[in-house]
């Protein structure tokens, strides 16, 4: 790839707090390198659609500090065919986009393979609350997901605490208990459920929550990742076995929004930096990935068959965090 002269950014999938932070620093990183930089709108539908704005160093000011995306995002069922990823083809020849620079999640990284297939070199940065990519430690975003739901959950425990009352809050993150045990584990959660621990009622709420009361606690916490179960049903069935009346709370959408944190911040920079290098050092076709701390360019072919499974070792430890309960652990 001779020197690139014009590049696309964009954003894809479910927002993130920092994502505004990659575009700031592809932006600014492609402009310290001659490289014109322009913003699609929209996620890969924008790309499909033409839908563009330039972008500049002051045009992508005062972002650091502004969840979601000035580039918006969305999820595109046409990108999925051919005959999609043709017509974003068309726009990138119309445009002159030598390169894309995805940002967004595993879906974003599939459809970004395939347009690579198609002859246009792309570069991702993870984004995503979820953490849940299998090719790097971190995605941007979930830090401040995960601060803001620890907000949110120290907030209800005033309440549950002076009511002595049972919560029961469900959290994002999709299949993965990513965000769950990171959080359950900071807010000291009375149980933690994740998707990769086959949830034995008895074991895993009742018997956490009989061990609290036993230790002297009126008040209880239990925190549910989405894709373990269904937050109003946990609720019923502890009333059912307990005979008390647990409060439940959806966090939902609140994780996505909020400025992000200084992590995400500058996690998202160094991201979005390496990213445009790798262009203008002529790479491309590669996911910016962190490996134990250091940020790594990974063939996105090879980054797409990486996995990642929940740390066992840190749900022991919450566990053990429970009041000394630790119970072999079957399967992950
Ligand atoms: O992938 C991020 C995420 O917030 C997941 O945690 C959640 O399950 C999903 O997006 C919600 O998708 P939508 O915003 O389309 O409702």
């Amino acid at each position: 790839m001779g020197k690139i002269k014009r590049i696309g950014v964009l954003t894809s999938g479910g927002d993130a707090p920092g994502m505004n932070a990659v575009v700031r620093a592809v932006t600014r990183t492609a402009l310290a390198n001659g490289i014109d930089c322009i913003g699609i709108r929209r996620g890969w539908q924008g790309l499909i659609n033409g839908d563009f704005i330039q972008l500049s160093r002051a045009s992508v000011g005062h972002l650091l500090s502004k969840g979601g995306t000035i580039l918006y995002t969305a999820r595109s069922e046409e990108f999925m065919t051919e005959a999609g990823r043709q017509k974003a083809v068309y726009t990138c020849k119309m445009l002159g986009l030598e390169g894309i620079v995805a940002i967004g999640g595993d879906g974003t990284f599939r459809g970004a393979l395939e347009l690579s297939r198609l002859g246009v070199p792309v570069v991702g940065v993870p984004a995503t609350i979820d953490n849940d990519v299998g090719c790097t430690n971190y995605t941007i975003g979930f830090d401040s997901a995960c601060n803001t739901a620890i907000e949110c959950i120290d907030k209800l425990r005033d309440t549950m605490q002076s009511h002595e009352r049972c919560s029961v809050v469900e959290v994002m993150g999709r299949n993965a208990g990513f965000l769950a045990l990171y959080v359950g584990t900071a807010v000291g959660a009375t149980a933690v459920l994740v998707p990769e621990h086959k949830m034995n009622f008895e074991e895993d709420v009742l018997e956490r929550i009989r061990e609290s009361r036993l230790a002297g606690y009126t008040h209880f916490m239990i925190v549910v990742a989405e894709g373990a179960g269904n937050a109003f049903e946990i609720g019923d069935r502890i009333k059912e076995a307990l005979g008390i009346n647990p409060r439940v709370t959806i966090l939902g959408h609140i994780q996505r929004g909020g400025a992000p944190t200084g992590r995400d911040r500058e996690t998202a920079t160094r991201m979005g930096f390496y990213a445009v290098q790798a262009f203008a050092e002529g790479r491309g076709n590669c996911i910016i990935a962190t490996q134990e701390g250091s940020i790594v360019e990974l063939p996105i072919e090879e980054a797409l068959t990486r996995t990642k499974h929940l740390q066992m070792d840190r749900y022991k430890i919450m566990q053990v965090m429970q009041f000394g309960t630790s119970h072999p652990f079957d399967e992950f």
